[in-house]
């Protein structure tokens, strides 16, 4: 048994209308003031109405900050920030997605190091949070509120950055389904697929663990059952409560246990294309698990039983292995096409020097040392190309 530590501090959450109970949980935590902080597409959705008529029934006073972009800036960070600075709220909710909830967590660091954001790029935040963080997803897919970082993107060198610290917990998350009955089916398909990712990435990486693997493979079989549902058919309440439960558990999976190759790739996309999270890493995850597939194969062999994809195999036999493993991974293609991911990146034209840069910034991204396979640059290059226009 590979040992390990598991550390996830959240008051969570996950039960359908459970955001009605928002005012009152915080009101047990002495908060009388909440910034809540949001993008305009949420509170277009009726999700941030919800989020006040809880806060308003239980007295508690609130402002909005309604300027979240889809890969969140310092600009964003540091506009919430200074709300937050001047009105000296109790607490700050994140309703939305990733974007939201890692803006607030960016929030959250500037108010316990009162420094400059890049500084918090290459060290820890340590310390003790002065206001109550709340995270409320409206996606099921990015797993943030149950994560220690922020992914936050410097614009002007279009690169993302992370900020990391066991104070960026969210203190409670609530994961309340009937927020996402209301996505369009493009980012319920790319969300679910970004949470199938975190599973599967964190079960696949050099640092998974027995309780890593325990979370991620139920993830796994829950979004194979659900994702196409929800999808289908938005208001199938038990399909979206079964996605915002693969989408937690899988954001704790690869909370503990890491990430791997389609994250490092993904993200350069987001920062310097501006490419949404979830598309980069749904269209990535077949080439990726494709490229993967001979080095976790008894790994994905074992999952390829769990998710029925095969009636068994031979635990001595190699051949038999490997084919079991391929299914999982035809699998992920089929429900890729099933849900309407594209083959490639759409409308992104790159440059030759982009591409290169592209390929740089992967290679510097910290979630590749743990993908189960040495990807060099030549790797990454093949796999960039068959996803981008090159000029
Ligand atoms: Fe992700």
């Amino acid at each position: 048994m590979i040992p390990f530590r598991f550390h996830v501090p959240t008051r969570l959450v996950v039960e359908a209308g459970c955001i009605g109970s928002l005012g009152t949980m915080l009101s047990k935590y002495g908060v009388t003031s909440a910034l809540i902080v949001t993008d305009s597409g949420v509170v277009k959705a009726g999700c941030v109405i919800k989020v006040v008529a809880s806060l308003d029934d239980s007295g508690i006073r609130h402002e909005v900050y309604d300027g979240v972009e889809q890969n969140p800036t310092e600009e964003n960070v540091e506009e919430a920030y200074a709300m937050v600075s001047q009105n000296g709220f109790g607490a700050v909710v994140a309703v939305g997605g990733g974007s939201a909830i890692d803006t607030a967590k960016a929030v959250v660091a500037l108010m316990i190091e009162k420094c400059d954001i890049r500084e918090l790029y290459t060290r820890e935040v340590v310390g003790k949070a002065p206001i109550t963080l709340v995270a409320v997803p409206t996606t099921a897919g990015t797993g943030s509120e149950v994560t220690r970082s922020a992914v936050i993107t410097n614009k002007k060198a279009r690169v993302k950055e992370t900020i990391r610290g066991d104070c960026l917990y969210p203190k409670i998350a609530l994961v309340d389904p009937e927020l996402t009955v209301s996505l369009p089916k493009s980012i319920t398909a790319s969300t679910g697929m970004d949470a199938l990712t975190h599973a599967i990435e964190a079960y696949t990486t050099r640092n998974a663990h027995a309780l890593s693997d325990a979370l991620a493979i139920e993830a796994a079989r829950l979004i194979f059952g659900n994702l196409r549902k929800a999808v289908k058919d938005g208001s199938d309440i038990e399909a979206r409560s079964n996605m915002c439960a693969a989408s937690t558990m899988a954001g704790m999976a690869f909370s503990i246990s890491g990430l791997g190759m389609v994250h490092a790739m993904a993200e350069p996309l987001g920062g310097k294309f501006n490419v949404p999270h979830g598309v980069a890493n749904s269209v990535l995850l077949p080439y990726c698990l494709s490229y993967n597939c001979d080095a976790v194969s008894v790994k994905l062999a074992f999952l390829s039983k769990v998710l029925g994809l095969c009636s068994g195999y031979d635990e001595e036999d190699s051949e038999s292995i490997e084919a079991a493993a391929v299914a999982v991974v035809e699998a992920v293609r089929k429900l890729s096409a099933d849900v309407g991911i594209p083959h490639r990146i759409q409308k992104v034209k790159v440059t030759k020097k982009e591409f290169t840069d592209l390929v740089g910034d992967a290679l510097k991204n910290s979630c590749l040392p743990a993908n189960p396979k040495k990807a060099s640059r030549e790797d990454l290059k093949r796999t960039y190309a068959l996803i981008l226009d090159v000029e």
